[in-house]
């Protein structure tokens, strides 16, 4: 099976917050077409792939992307169309190569994804499998994902003042990716009750999660467990759980977690986060302690790693190398897992292998900015690992994703759903 691209085309769209992102469409001379759309970071690791912006004051406020689109247009296509390829990996390892720069800083992190994600879509439409099959390598038995659905936003992905950025419920026991959305759904309109009551906001953050002005974590996580009540399941590891996103980088500097009017150190967190896991049915803390706090990482993976999962985001970048080091460095046991975080869809491949081979645990993760584009979805199912978080159950790109997981299995009804059990934790 080979690929010939006939033609690449860009341009400038919009993303979910309203700026300006690239899409991708490629045609190959077999007559496939297929699109792809670039989502965006807004709580970005300082090692992420880097995405190029115009810095036209005069047009989005300088963050315009006709330079990336440009690129895909002109040099990519320059170099990718004609040419037979036989493997993404091929074509990823030619964009590698041409961009030279080790992070995509030349072409742009944002070109280079668009291109590598409309790669992988092609691949599948011409091995005539879905793409959640195409994705799945060849020691992956695919697998339906536990959604984490982000109903309580704080941090830089709204503006109420709660210090820890994501406050997700995962309903782990469902029986189904159908089952499981309605869960999340139904918890989600008994929080929207439970904070009218309480006289709350039922505005929304970036995610389409609630933004109520709540100054404390546990507050947030107290009127979690309340509405997941409400809704008729039990909060409980079992049922349906509590994940966070504190995205501590965010609110560190000089070695000092700045929370309220408090100021912690790492031991602190650590301290805060055992209580937590005490009081509340948490199972996943991903970013509980900044990206440059590697002996924090190591006293936290030390202490709680058996409790509970420690996902890497910000220090991880999905980025296969350092997540390697991190595994020999004891630090984390499980990473997220972001494609324009490393820029192609073959480093996000060999990310999740390190992860699979290291028993690390991985979550598919979409971002602050996203498109309606389902990618994700397919790509979660195809890793296998039984993890995805891609915002609340509410806004059309959000629901995106949760709905091609539901269309994937109807139409598969043999694919299991859920964690695996050696990802369980405790
Ligand atoms: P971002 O945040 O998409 O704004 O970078 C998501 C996350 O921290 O997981
Ligand atoms: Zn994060």
């Amino acid at each position: 099976m080979t690929l010939v691209i006939s033609q690449l085309h860009a341009q400038e769209t919009l993303d979910s917050r309203g700026n300006p992102t690239v899409a991708v469409v490629l045609y190959a001379e077999s007559g496939l077409t297929v699109a792809a759309g670039v989502p965006a970071g807004a709580s970005t690791g300082s090692r992420e792939a880097v995405e190029i912006r115009d810095g036209d004051p005069d047009r989005y406020h300088g963050a315009g992307v006709l330079g990336a689109v440009r690129n895909v247009a002109g040099e990519i296509a320059d170099s990718l169309v004609g040419v037979p390829f036989s493997s993404l990996d091929e074509v990823d390892q030619r964009l590698l190569d041409l961009d030279g720069s080790g992070n995509k800083s030349r072409l742009g992190a944002n070109a280079v994804a668009g291109v590598s994600m409309a790669a992988a879509k092609a691949f599948a439409v011409e091995q005539k499998e879905p793409l959640w099959l195409s994705l799945a390598g060849a020691h992956v038995v695919p697998r339906l994902p536990v959604p984490h659905f982000n109903v309580i936003n704080g941090g830089r992905h709204a503006g109420n003042g709660l210090p820890f950025q994501e406050f997700m419920i995962a309903p782990l026991g469902a029986p189904s990716v159908a089952d499981a959305v309605r869960a999340g759904a139904e918890v989600y309109a008994a929080l929207r009750g439970v904070l009218a009551e309480r006289g709350f906001s039922t505005g929304l953050g970036d995610e389409g999660g609630f933004a109520p002005t709540f100054s404390r974590p546990e507050e947030a996580l107290a009127e979690l467990v309340k509405a997941i009540g409400s809704a008729g399941y039990k909060p409980s590891r079992d049922e349906v759980a509590i994940a966070i996103d504190p995205a501590a980088s965010e609110f560190y500097a000089d070695g000092r977690y700045q929370i309220g009017d408090q100021s912690f150190t790492s031991s602190d967190m650590i301290e805060m986060y055992s209580t937590m896991l005490d009081d509340f049915p948490i199972w996943s803390i991903e970013d509980g302690l900044a990206e440059s706090d590697d002996a924090g990482w190591r006293a936290m993976t030390d202490q709680l790693g058996d409790r509970v999962q420690l996902v890497g985001d910000d220090n991880f970048v999905t980025n296969p190398a350092i997540i390697a080091d991190a595994v020999v460095d004891g630090i984390a046991n499980a990473a997220l897992i972001k494609v324009n975080q490393v820029g192609t869809v073959t480093e996000t491949l060999m990310a999740l292998d390190v992860c699979r081979r290291s028993n690390y645990g991985a979550m598919i993760s979409h971002r602050s900015g996203e498109t309606t584009d389902s990618f994700i979805a397919d790509l979660a199912v195809g890793a296998g690992t039984g993890q995805i978080k891609a915002g609340a159950p509410a806004r059309g790109e959000r629901i995106a994703k949760y709905n091609r997981l539901i269309s994937i299995e109807q139409a598969n009804p043999a694919l299991a759903y859920g964690l695996p059990e050696s990802q369980r934790r405790p």
